[in-house]
């Protein structure tokens, strides 16, 4: 299926269908998410094991409440950070479906930012159940083109809201103990959080090694990765030192800044973003990873940043998922 009207997309859903949606962060693939038929087909769709929840996207904290327990915390959270990349783990409400939840007790909600899905939410009045729209364990598509290519045939309906603004999934927080813990690092940093909350939280992903079975079952080591084996650099300096310079090797770049130093070299270059911001660099690394892929080198060079500002620890979170084999 290619791309569809705002109409169509809604009437779909409210049949119990399946739609791909644009969100801020990356698309998904969404449905009617206390309608658990719907929901077998995202999974079905996506290929995802059963055992791996899905996150549900309402409108605000009274469509929130309808689904789940809010604590203080969460109330604190989602009137600082909604509408916006975070997502909030609290005990479900029975109303959400078992397969929603993968049996947990626990729903994942989140309250997206992009016009089109909000005004999906308005239209069907209803929570949406979206994972990413690629299949599972693959790189995040930030365009509808992406959806289309990693779905291909199985595509459903496509509601085009043009290239996603921020690129990389949402932040998500586990609320259900004593101290928050980030599962997997996003948008919205650590240091935000903590700054918002007055105290100390713990990122998940800084504590285990990425082979640990984690407590967020969509967090096993190989995700979010191209099908090209990535080796991955602690640093540009180490990429440029090391990396090896044939034909057979494509090696990605931060930015433009470090173009000269490989004037010698054979590889291919590609980059990130033109001019090293970490929000272009998250903007573009699926895309860039994606295009990575096609060019079928042997090898993806890539290096971790080694700035701290916002975003960058997500960055490097997925770029140590992205080369974990
Ligand atoms: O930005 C995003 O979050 C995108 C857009 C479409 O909203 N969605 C997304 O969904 O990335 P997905 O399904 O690809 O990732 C959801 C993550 C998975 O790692 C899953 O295991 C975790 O959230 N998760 C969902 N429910 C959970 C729960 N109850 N407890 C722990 N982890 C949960
Ligand atoms: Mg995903």
């Amino acid at each position: 299926m290619q791309k569809a009207t705002f109409s169509y997309c809604v009437n779909t859903l409210l049949d119990g269908g399946v739609v791909a949606l644009p969100t801020e962060t990356v698309y998904g693939l969404a449905c009617l998410a206390l309608d658990s038929n719907a929901v077998d087909k995202v999974y079905h769709l996506k290929k995802r094991p059963p055992s791996n929840p899905l996150i549900v996207h309402v409108l605000d904290l009274e469509q929130a409440t309808k689904i789940s327990y809010p604590n203080t915390v969460f109330k604190i959270l989602c009137r600082k950070f909604w509408p916006g990349p975070l997502t909030l783990i609290i005990p479900k409400k029975k109303i959400v479906p078992e397969n929603v939840t993968a049996g947990l007790e626990t729903v994942a909600i989140r309250s997206p930012s992009h016009p089109l899905f909000r005004k999906v939410l308005e239209s069907t009045g209803m929570p949406i159940a979206a994972p990413s729209a690629n299949p599972y364990s693959t790189v995040s598509p930030t365009s509808a083109r992406e959806v289309m290519i990693s779905l291909g045939n199985s595509c459903p309906p496509v509601l085009d809201g043009g290239k996603c603004e921020i690129g990389l999934e949402s932040t998500v927080l586990d609320l259900t103990c004593e101290t928050p813990k980030i599962l997997r690092p996003g948008p919205i940093s650590k240091d935000e959080l903590e700054k918002e909350l007055g105290r100390q939280i713990v990122n998940l992903s800084e504590t285990n090694d990425l082979g640990t079975p984690s407590k967020s079952p969509g967090l096993s080591a190989k995700h979010y990765a191209p099908e090209t084996p990535v080796r991955l650099y602690p640093s540009v300096r180490s990429l440029l030192e090391s990396a090896p310079s044939s034909s057979e090797n494509l090696i990605i770049i931060p930015s433009k800044e470090f173009l000269p130093s490989f004037d010698s070299s054979s590889a291919r270059i590609m980059m990130f973003s033109e001019n090293g911001d970490s929000m272009e660099i998250a903007r573009n690394l699926y895309a860039t990873l994606k295009k990575a892929d096609l060019s079928e080198k042997k090898t993806i060079h890539l290096a971790m940043l080694e700035r701290t500002d916002g975003i960058t620890e997500a960055i490097n979170d997925r770029l140590r998922r992205a080369s974990s084999s």
